[in-house]
């Protein structure tokens, strides 16, 4: 793609062939799939309508930002509560390809009740190139399976609809600032959200660790970006880890978790290397993550592993 205006208007005109009635768009709220909802609401109208699914996964105030961003666009959404859903399905799940899974079909059970309910079975969604390119397009290893292209299983009576399927993510970016879309800069975050980012079995509490650890990452690394100590990374957050650990608070030794933080520089997530942090940020990171879940992690890594060969995330 070389001119964002003449990719906005081919796009809006392929989505006006592919669907001729109506459709529902999952709409995350990320780049990708805002950029799909955005052009699919210029191309249909409201013949289309954008669904936020509120996972319980998802970051901390991240609801709140979703639905301020849908509005700055312009964009008319249905949000609906699926956290019982979503914790449910997971209950019990360790392995990540199987929570990938397990998050991937709650995903089309759902848009599968809020596409009849919409009377459609159109599915505009954000694919880019890298997800189907590493979920195992023709020629590759399925490396891992993305929710948002694990497939619409034959039960299901879903048509996809993927007009970003042959964008790389800067590409991405420039279609949305040229959709006036906000905040196209913002870090990629992963469609199972922080089920990928509680290493080992997912419940409500251990979500909750999750989200405050990562909260802290965004904040301390925000901060520092905006006192100019560091440049943005690409991806800054904390993973929750499956791992028992010994820590002390006052006079008592106490079994708590661990936190690795993550943060890498990449351009296109296909390689990345661990970021260079000053120290102050990471000690000021550390001190809060286990001041504000007391007794409940007691340890903070550092990952210092490029891509290859570790994954950009733990699962
Ligand atoms: P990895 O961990 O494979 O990540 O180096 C590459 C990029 O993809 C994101 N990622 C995902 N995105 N569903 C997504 O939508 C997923 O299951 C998933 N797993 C990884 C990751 O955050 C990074 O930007």
């Amino acid at each position: 793609m070389n001119d964002p205006k003449a990719f906005v208007q081919e796009a809006v005109d392929r989505l006006r062939h592919d669907v001729p009635g109506r459709t529902i768009v999952a709409a995350s709220g990320g780049i990708d799939s805002t950029a799909a909802a955005v052009l699919a609401e210029r191309a249909l109208g409201d013949r289309a309508r954008a669904v936020f699914v509120d996972t319980g996964l998802l970051r901390a105030g991240e609801v709140e930002r979703v639905e301020g961003l849908f509005r700055a666009s312009g964009l008319a959404f249905r949000r609906v509560d699926a956290v019982d859903r979503f914790l449910g399905t997971l209950r019990g799940v360790r392995d990540p390809e199987r929570k990938r899974k397990r998050i991937g079909a709650e995903f089309v059970r759902l848009f599968d009740e809020e596409a009849r309910e919409f009377g459609t079975d159109r599915l505009v969604q954000g694919t880019i190139a890298p997800d189907w390119i590493e979920s195992g397009g023709a020629l590759r290893d399925t490396i891992k399976t993305h929710h948002n292209v694990g497939g619409i299983p034959k039960s299901s009576r879903l048509v996809l609809v993927e007009p970003l399927r042959d964008l790389y993510k800067d590409e991405v970016r420039a279609v949305a600032r040229e959709l006036g879309i906000p905040e196209a800069d913002r870090q990629p975050f992963p469609g199972p959200g922080l089920a990928v980012r509680v290493h080992g079995p997912v419940d409500r509490d251990r979500v909750r660790r999750a989200r405050v650890a990562n909260a802290v990452v965004e904040e301390e690394v925000d901060r520092a970006v905006a006192a100019g100590s560091m440049k943005r990374p690409w991806q800054y957050f904390a993973v929750l880890l499956d791992a028992r650990t010994v820590g002390v608070t006052g006079d008592n030794r106490v079994h708590g978790e661990a936190v690795s933080v993550r943060i890498v520089d990449s351009v296109d997530a296909m390689t990345a290397t661990a970021a260079t942090v000053p120290p102050a940020v990471l000690g000021t990171i550390a001190r809060r993550i286990t001041r504000e879940l007391p007794g409940e992690v007691v340890r903070v890594l550092y990952d210092v592993t490029d891509k290859p060969p570790a994954t950009i995330e733990w699962e």
